[in-house]
């Protein structure tokens, strides 16, 4: 299990004040998952299953349990084994990967209680009826293929059953199973427009009529956003608005469950990466994080993730441009940002990256030996919310009392003077 240090911090400037860290810190606003859970909770009427692999910390998870988040998106062995060691029989696990190893799926069906399970061709069914030995009780999901026009990550080209082979499938998952059978889609990752959910919907419709089955589950997958800079998507209303009216329009079972499976707008502005300048060059910042540590969207993916200098004592009022290089020897491991940063930044500066609650540390590896990175919590909320204001913002001392937070009495504080 990940652990945290408590207690809590006002700010992550006070963290890396008290701390100063060797390695990159992952900052952690539980307060701020909660917020995105109650939002989701009280406007989308569905069954919400976060997406494990957009952050799988203790944290993460703990708060979203806390918030009366049940369901989990997973999608490897693994994580079926931290959700369902974490929380036991009363979380509801969906494996949602279109594929997966026979051991994962026996071992999720058998020794976890699994019972649905995603897939986009025949030869999956097969796979999950055999390792399940033709279990009768299982909810069978087909994922469809649908446009991706509306996202700024496009998940469109590995998975998802074509429109000329979607109606078998379903009439097989159909047949295979005495229990639920529905559809589910991924219109894309930060979807910026509300309406894509509704054209996925009107396919997956086609198809079910196509098919003539009954479906009972109408899965509408994640793709929900998060504000970057320069990159503001329409209110979370909108999807809402969009998804309720084409539900209202598919030819499903009367009593169809609808369910959503969000991963990056439930945790996505509740985390920030703190990285320290061990060099400059010109406009070139080397940090001791990068695209093999927690800054692999922030590098390749190129979005205009907000950045803060932490420091004491005042910095330059002009700004200018920079590039980042992180700590490995791979000349890839370079964001070429710009981010816009003081003008006098130099070693020795931390750097809050912000909006990395999601895919930021879940994609870090040891590559070179680096990644170690500490999780801190923070009562903050700096960021723009697509949840409203951050009038929720607890008192230190509360951030702390999160459920399954770890204490790390033993960790060790460098005794080695701050550089000024
Ligand atoms: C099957 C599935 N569901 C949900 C998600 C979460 O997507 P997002 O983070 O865009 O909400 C993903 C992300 O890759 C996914 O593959």
């Amino acid at each position: 299990m990940d652990s945290i240090h408590t207690p809590a911090f006002a700010t992550p400037a006070d963290a890396v004040r008290a701390l100063a860290p060797e390695g990159p810190v992952a900052i952690a606003r539980p307060h701020r998952v909660k917020a995105a859970a109650d939002w989701f909770k009280a406007n989308l009427p569905a069954d919400i299953f976060y997406a494990v692999k957009a952050n799988p910390s203790s944290w993460a998870l703990d708060a979203l349990w806390a918030a009366g988040v049940r369901g989990f998106d997973v999608a490897s062995e693994a994580e079926v084994k931290l959700v369902a060691e974490r929380f036991g029989p009363e979380a509801k696990l969906a494996f949602m990967h279109p594929v997966k190893s026979r051991r994962a799926i026996g071992r999720a069906y058998h020794d976890y209680g699994v019972r649905t399970f995603v897939l986009d061709c025949e030869e999956e069914l097969a796979k999950i009826l055999d390792e399940t030995n033709g279990a009768k009780d299982l909810t069978l999901i087909v994922r469809l293929a649908v446009s991706n026009d509306g996202a700024s990550l496009p998940l469109a080209a590995k998975f998802g059953a074509t429109p000329d082979v979607a109606a078998t499938l379903l009439r097989k998952a159909r047949g295979a199973t005495e229990e639920l059978m529905g559809v589910s889609f991924h219109v894309g990752s930060q979807c910026m427009r509300p309406v894509a959910y509704t054209a996925a919907m009107m396919e997956a419709n086609r198809a079910i009529i196509r098919a003539g089955v009954l479906v009972d589950v109408v899965d509408v997958g994640g793709g929900f956003p998060a504000r970057y800079p320069g990159m503001e998507p329409p209110p979370m209303d909108a999807y809402v608005r969009e998804i309720t009216a084409a539900f209202e329009r598919m030819f499903v079972a009367q009593n169809a469950q609808l369910w959503a499976e969000p991963g990056r707008a439930l945790v996505a502005e509740a985390g920030s990466i703190v990285t320290r300048v061990d060099l400059r060059k010109d406009d070139a910042l080397y940090l001791n994080d990068g695209a093999y540590g927690n800054l692999f969207d922030a590098t390749h993916v190129k979005w205009p993730f907000p950045v803060k200098l932490l420091r004491d004592g005042g910095s330059a009022a002009k700004t200018a441009p920079f590039r980042f290089y992180g700590p490995t020897c791979d000349s890839i491991d370079a964001a070429q940002g710009p981010f816009e940063l003081p003008a006098d930044v130099r070693e020795g500066d931390h750097i809050e990256i912000g909006m990395l609650g999601a895919y930021g540390v879940a994609m870090a590896t040891r590559f070179n030996g680096f990644g170690d990175t500490a999780t801190v919590l923070s009562a903050d909320a700096p960021w723009p919310s697509m949840f409203g204001a951050a009038e929720a913002k607890p008192a230190v001392d509360q951030v702390a009392e999160q459920p399954g937070v770890v204490r790390m009495a033993d960790r060790k504080r460098s005794s080695k003077p701050r550089r000024k």
